[in-house]
This record gives C-alpha cells, structure tokens and sequence, in this order.
C-alpha cells in the first residue's frame, strides 16, 4: 500500500508551464475553509460575472438580490432610469434590504428593523433614532458595488479587479452589440452540486470528457470539432451541432467562459448563461438562466430535459473528482495539449491570481 500512495503534494508556488508541459492545477486549491475564503475574497469578489438579464431590471424599482464571494448584494432600478448595485447590507446592524427578487420597490426597507433607503441608497428614515447622539440619517448611505451591461446581459463586482473592458475585450468580434437582441428570457433553475467551484469550472472548460459523461451529448455535438480559442480572460470553445434535435437548432455552438465564473452557451435562437457561486469549500451552486428567440421557445421543455441529463452526468463526475483531488493522495497530472487548452489557461489565469495576493 505504501508504495502506491502518493504523498500529498507541497508544491504552492503551483508554476505556469508551456501547455505541453502543463499540469493541472495543485490539489490544495480545491480543499478547505481556506482554500475557499482565498478565492471568495480575492477571485470571485474582484471578478465581473453575469447576475441577471436586463430585462429584470428594466422598470423603476425592479431590484434582484444575489451572492458575489460570499457577500449579499441588490441591484435595482432608480425613478430616472439608472441601474444601482449596492451591498445588500444595512448599515444599522447588518440586515438585508431586499430578500427576493422583485419589482416596483419605491423604497428599500430593511426587514430588521425597518430603516429605509431610497432607490439610490441614501438613507431616509430609521424609526427611534431620535435619541441617538449626533445621528443624521443624511450621513448615511448603502455601500455601492460596480454594474455594467452587456448584449443585455448584467454584470457586477464586489471589489476592485480587472476592468470590465479588459475582461471583455475581442468577444465582440464574435457576438456585436445587439447580435443577442432578439433572445428572450424565458426562465432560471439552480444546479447545486457537491464541489469545490473550480472542479465546476475545469469540467465545463474541456471536451475531452464528453464520450465518456456525455454519451447522448455526443450524439448532438461534434466533439472531434471541438475548437478552442483564447483571449486573455475568456475561453471560447466552438463546435458545430450536427442534426437538429427536439432540444437544440443544428448550426454552431459557442461555449464561452469569462473569468473567473461565467459561462455563455449560444446556439442558433437560444442562450443560456450560467454563474457559479461557491456554496461552501466542495459546493457549489450554478445559476442557469435560459433565454429563446421569438419562435424558439417551444424548445424550452426538451431543453431543460437535456440539460438535466447532461448536469446529472456533470455533477456525478464532479463530485468524485472533488473527492479525489481531498483525498491527499493526487498529485498534478498532464494535460492534453490538444483537448485541455481552456483548462491550461484557466489555471494560469488562477496561478497569476494567486501569485498577486501572495
Ligand atoms: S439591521 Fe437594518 S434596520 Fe437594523
Ligand atoms: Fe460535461
């Protein structure tokens, strides 16, 4: 037995290699409280990710609330038209000033203990404060956070990172503004699966395990075609869809993953967007929104079918290769230099991370 066991690998400084030398990332990334509150702290709170469709936001008060790195957040819909993000965080002791999404909100009022905001965070009553030494509800405010839109889609950040142009720059040559015009958001479900967030992330960054999770995915998409593409934060992987399924229009299929935790999946009249969120060091839960074209949406019950089939497949490889790399007993393997571009880079893109905040 000693023989076979490996002995856990120490190797943090985790080096950036050529992709045919690669290895995979170091197995330490993926274990632990720690592990986690590096990365909600210093890679997803400074990444820009996908938080909603526009479309939910498009009416004064409309107002969602999300999770970035492990921090609530609102955004909503001020009376002139302006899209805020704040904290969803009040500033008396910490309650939420929204707990769903919703619409039409004039004020945002804490369910606490009742202070309330305006829609451009400011606040502008807090009830039995009148006691309170030198306190001027003007003085307060809610914390902001950044939004931009894209193509329809919202995006925000917790904390300063790399700009929202840098993080884009060269996905329009591939999808100009306006060309997701005509998608519709049609509905959301949530995928948890038990996971450290990265595993999530290598999975989907790779063709390479399709014939063998994915049977029936490789019956529709032309695995061998596979073509991937990289820019300095996202990943493209390409591949023609052959046949026309009850699920899917046959043409070219476009799986784009945006750093750190953003996934566009476009196909001929439909895209679906996914978000994942560390949800505890081997949880994650992933946030799919689907959208059609006029005319498309009659797609939307076979496409959820498919898409569960083919998570359930995701999840099952997932959880046991989050097994795998706690076991203590995994060191870095190769990569293929044909088959795991995207992972290589994303790796590096994590290893460069790491590096900066020591
Ligand atoms: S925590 Fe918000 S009013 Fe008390
Ligand atoms: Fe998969």
């Amino acid at each position: 037995m000693d023989d076979l066991y490996a002995p856990p690998s120490t190797d943090r400084t985790d080096p950036k290699r050529p992709l045919a030398a690669a290895r995979a990332l170091d197995p330490t990334r993926y274990v632990g409280a720690e592990a986690l509150a590096l990365d909600q702290r210093e890679i997803l709170s400074r990444g820009w990710q996908v938080v909603a469709p526009a479309s939910a936001l498009s009416e004064p008060g409309d107002h969602i609330v999300r999770e970035i790195g492990g921090v609530p957040i609102l955004l909503v819909r001020n009376g002139e038209g302006r899209l805020n993000g704040f904290l969803n965080i009040c500033r008396h002791r910490a309650g939420p000033l929204a707990l769903c999404d919703g619409e039409g909100a004039k004020r945002l009022r804490c369910a606490y203990h009742g202070w309330a905001y305006d829609l451009d965070g400011h606040l502008r009553t807090a009830p039995e404060m009148q006691a309170a030494d030198g306190f001027d509800h003007r003085d307060i405010a809610l914390e902001r956070i950044e939004t931009e839109v894209w193509n329809g889609l919202v995006f925000a950040r917790t904390r300063l990172g790399p700009g929202f142009a840098d993080i884009m720059a060269g996905i329009d040559d591939i999808v100009p503004t306006g060309a997701l015009d005509g998608l519709n958001h049609h509905h959301s479900r949530i995928y948890d699966v038990a996971c450290n967030w990265k595993v999530y992330v290598d999975n989907y960054l790779e063709g390479y395990h399709l014939p063998f999770v994915h049977p029936d995915l490789t019956q529709v998409v032309s695995y061998p075609d596979y073509k991937t593409e990289l820019a300095r934060f996202w990943s493209l992987q390409r591949s023609p869809v052959d046949a026309e399924t009850e699920a899917y229009a046959a043409g070219e299929a476009l799986y784009f993953f945006i750093y750190p935790n953003t996934m566009l999946n476009i196909l001929p009249g439909r895209m679906q967007t996914n978000r994942v969120v560390a949800n505890g060091p081997d949880a994650c839960r992933v946030e799919f929104d689907f959208y059609y074209a006029d005319g498309e949406a009659g797609r939307a019950e076979a496409d959820d079918a498919f898409s569960d089939s083919v998570q359930d497949e995701d999840r099952m490889i997932c959880e046991h290769v989050q097994k795998g790399l706690a076991s203590g007993a995994y060191q870095p393997g190769r990569l293929s230099p044909d088959q795991e571009a995207g992972v290589w880079h994303w790796h590096n893109l994590l290893r460069d991370a790491y590096a900066a905040c020591g």
